[in-house]
């Protein structure tokens, strides 16, 4: 390799660290300095949004899926929209109509967003709250944009829209950050359809499960959640789809239909052990679930459910 190529491939092998915006975002994680502010919001959010239908409704569970992630669309979409129109002549009731929708739809897609992050890892939190104040500051912006707007003032109208565009793309950039590099908001149970081949397998001994008491027992390469109920035997996989807390560690309960759950020690996200159907959030996917059944020398067996 030539000398010229040499230090070509140095600097795409080694970029200089603090260029790029994954390492603004990276060091966002780590700011222990944001974490005074992080615990002030934290106690609000709990205040504002205790646990119960309105705060599963927010953070998804109705849908399988988060809800903030696609709610942020409606603003962002209106925004960049108005953006466009604020670029060409003879739109402007036009922009002001999509600036205003966009403000309508950054109320509830807030509300998502503290619901979501009120149930993350510190550093997740650290990150959230930067987004939360990029899109914050977008959002004042254009209230200060509409106003201007309704005024008669475009120029000023116009002037605040691209500054609220600015912020709010680069809340967006942390809210990316957060879902693809911090994995908020995306299922943490193990993918049992990739580690576990189809089929029965032998799991453990009958008598070696406790009764009424949930345990951890493992199968190849995942860890499960394991619940004997006189002859009735529950097997979830063990990570929280939530975050991947421990569920053989959580209380066992009854919901108001009176199936058994498991609820888990970290935030409280509550699970039927039937099927693994979520009945509380904050998590919103699924539990992989296994059916079992008890050989005549008494192993039991396992396997995944559709
Ligand atoms: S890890 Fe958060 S509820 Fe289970």
């Amino acid at each position: 390799m030539n000398r010229r190529a040499s230090n070509i491939f140095r600097r795409v092998a080694r970029p200089s660290r603090g260029a790029r915006p994954t390492d603004v975002a990276e060091s966002m994680e780590r700011a222990e300095r944001l974490d005074p502010v992080v615990e002030a919001v934290q106690s609000v959010a709990r205040r504002v949004l205790p646990a119960g239908p309105l705060r599963d409704l927010l953070n998804g569970v109705p849908f399988g899926h988060p809800a903030h992630a696609p709610m942020t669309d409606l603003p962002i979409g209106c925004w960049l929209s108005a953006g466009v129109l604020d670029l060409l002549p003879g739109n402007r009731r036009a922009a002001g109509t999509l600036v205003a929708a966009g403000l309508a739809g950054a109320v509830p897609t807030a509300l998502a967003g503290l619901a979501d992050w009120s149930s993350l890892h510190r550093e997740q939190q650290r990150t959230g709250l930067v987004h939360a104040f990029g899109t914050s500051t977008a959002t004042v912006l254009y209230a200060a944009s509409l106003v201007a707007r309704l005024r008669g003032r475009d120029a000023v109208g116009r002037a605040l829209g691209f500054a609220g565009l600015t912020a709010v793309l680069g809340g967006a950039y942390l809210g990316g950050h957060l879902a693809y590099r911090q994995a908020a908001g995306v299922s943490h149970a193990d993918p049992v359809q990739h580690l576990v081949p189809l089929g029965w397998h032998d799991l453990c001994s009958l008598d070696d499960l406790p009764p009424g008491a949930p345990v951890s027992r493992r199968l190849g390469y995942i860890s499960l959640f394991v619940l004997r109920i006189h002859d009735d035997i529950h097997v979830l996989t063990d990570r929280c789809s939530h975050l991947g807390g421990p569920l053989h560690q959580g209380r066992i309960v009854y919901d108001r239909d009176d199936e058994l759950c498991v609820v888990c020690p970290w935030h409280g996200s509550t699970f039927r052990v039937d099927d693994g159907a979520v009945v509380h959030g904050p998590a919103t996917g699924r539990q992989p679930a296994f059916e079992t059944r008890v050989l005549d020398n008494g192993v039991v067996q396992v396997r995944p459910l559709p």
